[in-house]
């Protein structure tokens, strides 16, 4: 049997192995505070299951069309407009199982040899590897400590070339909970006019976990930009809703048939219950989702002051997401011995830096997706570690 050579450049993330990794040391019997992936640990808020559970009772089992329920991409257009004030046609929308689907297309279409994208690093990881994949060139856009880990302008222009096709962007980021304002995106955005060749991914999957009373800037309300940029976003996040599979893209006229057949060859629709769940977490009632902010906010403030107070750990203050990502290079480990050391030893799972490019090497992502109660007890034992 001999495979293709493109699918051994495919690599994985690693917040599912220490997820994994500390399940198995749970079943020996060993206690394990989770702080390592990304999935808010609260319930899908009431409301959006109900609308899942009438959903089956009134017979959504079959196919929808492939770009999703016009219902469900006329609500994702709405969504734009009362956010953004951003008319955008539902045409041009493509509801995908997950935000996932979504990297995966773009890359798909925008990748192959002689071509680079250029994707954040420390970044979520599927980018370099789907990048990788397609054999295009993967140029990592370092986000430095120094710059809040916002992206560096001067930095970003410098890797542009004729054989540059997509950039990634990312904001919030993850792993590291940096939160670009609107005038930073202003000035991303008024460099990116003056490289009309090059196409825009823009993850937003965590637009709407932003704290201190922040506006999120999309970059959908760039017109100039519209016609080479793909806007990501979903409901795993923001509704709690990561195992309902959900998510859209937002997509140019010119690229939008590619991607909707691309969505056709690889998985013909996205679950009909979910996308009527999706209506509802859309269109319905907000205040879980504020409430389910507003906890994040506190965690983000506890995490921050909690891992600030060690001796050997200095950590950015995030300002959206749910990750802390803080530089722990004073307590003479490395993001993987750390990462391994607190978890082996100490039963707290989180991951390190170098899961999200070659960068991070002296950091760990920290994910507060857990209790207030949990990440105090993981504070305390992790001071013995790093004190
Ligand atoms: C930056 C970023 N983009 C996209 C995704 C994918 O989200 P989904 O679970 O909706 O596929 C994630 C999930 O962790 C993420 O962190």
């Amino acid at each position: 049997m001999k495979i293709a050579e493109s699918i051994k450049k495919l690599s994985t993330e690693s917040a599912f192995k220490v997820f994994q990794r500390s399940v198995e040391l749970e079943k020996s019997g060993k206690k394990i505070i989770h702080l390592s992936l990304g999935q808010p640990d609260f319930a899908t808020p009431s409301n959006i299951v109900e609308a899942a559970k009438k959903a089956l009772d009134s017979g959504y089992h079959g196919y929808t069309p492939s770009n999703g329920l016009i219902q469900l991409r006329n609500a994702v257009s709405k969504d734009a407009l009362r956010r953004y004030n951003v008319d955008v046609d539902p045409e041009n929308i493509l509801i995908v199982p997950g935000g996932k689907p979504i990297i995966f297309f773009s890359i798909l279409i925008f990748g192959d040899k002689n071509s680079e994208i250029i994707y954040p690093d420390p970044g979520f990881p599927i980018y370099k590897s789907v990048i990788d994949y397609t054999g295009a060139k993967s140029v990592p856009l370092i986000l430095d400590e120094q710059d809040n880990f916002e992206i560096n302008v001067d930095k970003m222009i410098s890797l542009f070339n004729d054989k540059t096709r997509l950039i990634i962007i990312n904001n919030p980021n993850n792993p590291t909970g940096a939160f670009m304002k609107k005038e930073k995106m202003d000035k991303i955005a008024e460099a990116l006019e003056k490289f009309p060749n090059i196409a825009i991914l823009s993850d937003e999957i965590y637009s709407r976990l932003i704290f201190d009373n922040q506006e999120m800037p999309s970059m959908l309300q760039y017109p100039n930009l519209k016609d080479r940029l793909i806007v990501l976003d979903g409901w795993s996040k923001t509704f709690c809703m990561t195992g309902w599979r959900l998510g859209w893209g937002i997509w140019p006229k010119s690229i939008i048939s590619f991607a909707n057949k691309l969505a056709v060859n690889d998985h013909s629709c996205a679950n009909a219950v979910s996308q009527i769940a999706g209506i509802e977490a859309l269109k319905g009632d907000q205040e879980e989702v504020k409430k389910i902010l507003k906890e994040f906010e506190e965690r983000r403030n506890l995490i921050f002051e909690k891992l600030n107070s060690f001796k050997n750990v200095e950590c950015f203050k995030p300002g959206g997401a749910f990750y802390a990502f803080p530089n722990i290079s004073k307590s003479k480990m490395t993001g993987d011995e750390f990462a391994t050391e607190a978890l082996e030893t100490y039963g707290v799972a989180l991951v390190s830096g170098s899961s999200f490019g070659n960068s991070a090497k002296n950091f760990v992502r920290f994910s507060f997706a857990n209790s207030k109660d949990n990440i105090l007890k993981a504070m305390e034992i992790l001071s013995k570690m790093v004190n």
